[in-house]
């Protein structure tokens, strides 16, 4: 384990001091589940692993499975914590400090967890990796219904987060006449509604969330005096990322009212497209499987997202019932994530066994 809480099990290989192959997701879980999302992709590694022990294949370079610390940020936010300080882009000293929504502090709870498992080795936070390979489910209905059993992913879409905050003023829900209120709560609908009509898009690629919002005081008979609401704004192109993003903010400053309006960028990530090599082999592992794959681009961000900035990286999908994520009833049948364990298994060994290639450092 290393500081920040990312488990590593490590199945050496004939030359230990070259890189490894990294495989593994997440553990963590949204506040209802589901079971899939994450765990599938650590538990594959490991099968992985075991398949290979069974088989007595040896490997050049060592392969390793980990599962990483909070993707979900469901408790401790932001998400994808494990591999962004893992991979550089945040570090402990901005995370140990976060709180849950209980008020307790990361760096007590993490100490907590890691002393239940002190008999495990400890190793510094980051290390060289060859390339990183994570299976996870699609969380998304397109391979369900193209009836692919694989899906090779060649990216990820873009992610910008907002929270905008209305500020209109309290007064009673009975006696105060509409021309004297400011009414936050309205003016927050209003604006939703004018994002909305701005952010129509015929071709349906563009993804728009309003997912949280807190009204003050929240009570029935009194004019709610503020709102704060988040947008989750998503599309594979930058330049429409950003376009989108401009029109969320043109719509808050041109909003006309009786209340304040103010917009907070809280997530800003890049659409990434994933290692064209990575890519191609999981597509040929794919067909020398015989199993019906489709390329396609994550709807989700991902660990591999982080990974993706220091090491050449890729995805495996597999369908889930009815496209359902982050609720209670996700599933994924036994023998879709064995296909998809036998296609990161073949392209791990793959990886783990080329002699001249360009992961060589
Ligand atoms: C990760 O769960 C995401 O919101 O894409
Ligand atoms: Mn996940
Ligand atoms: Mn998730």
């Amino acid at each position: 384990m290393d500081p920040i809480g990312n488990f590593f099990v490590r199945r050496e290989g004939l030359e230990p001091d070259l890189p490894p192959i990294l495989t593994g997701s997440h553990l963590d879980s949204q506040p209802a589940g589901g079971r899939f999302d994450g765990a599938s992709g650590v538990l594959a590694g490991l099968e992985a692993l075991q398949a290979m022990d069974a088989i007595g294949i040896e490997t050049r370079r060592a392969i390793e499975v980990v599962s990483w610390t909070n993707e979900e940020g469901s408790r401790f936010a932001p998400g994808v914590m494990g591999s962004a300080v893992f991979a550089g882009q945040s570090s402990l000293a901005d995370v140990l400090p976060l709180k849950d929504p209980k008020g307790v502090v990361l760096e007590d709870a993490l100490a907590d967890v890691m002393s239940m498992m002190e008999t495990v080795e400890r190793r510094k936070i980051g290390f060289p990796v060859a390339a990183y390979l994570e299976l996870h489910i699609e969380q998304g209905p397109i391979l369900e219904s193209s009836g692919a059993t694989i899906g090779v992913v060649t990216g990820i879409q873009g992610t910008r987060w907002f929270e905008i905050e209305v500020t209109g003023a309290e007064a009673h829900a009975g006696t105060t006449p509409s021309r004297m209120r400011k009414d936050a709560l309205k003016a927050a609908v209003s604006i939703i509604a004018a994002m909305e009509e701005k952010l129509a898009d015929d071709a349906d690629g563009l993804r728009f969330t309003v997912g949280r919002m807190s009204v003050e005081p929240n009570s029935p008979n009194t004019v709610p005096a503020r709102v704060v609401f988040s947008v989750d704004l998503r599309h594979p192109d930058a330049a429409r990322l950003k376009s989108a993003s401009e029109a969320i903010q043109a719509v808050c400053r041109g909003f006309s009212g009786p209340c304040s309006i103010s917009v907070r960028e809280t997530v800003n990530m890049d659409p990434i497209s994933f290692d064209a090599g990575l890519v191609d082999l999981l597509d040929k592992a794919a067909g020398v499987l015989a199993l019906p794959s489709k390329r396609l681009i994550s709807g989700a961000f991902h660990d591999a997202k982080s990974m993706h900035a220091v090491s050449p990286s890729a995805m495996v999908f597999i369908p889930c019932a009815g496209g359902v994520s982050h609720n209670p009833n996700e599933s994924a049948t036994a023998a879709d994530i064995a296909a998809g364990t036998r296609v990161l298994a073949l392209t791990l060994a793959t990886l783990a066994n080329l002699a001249n290639d360009r992961f060589r450092e």
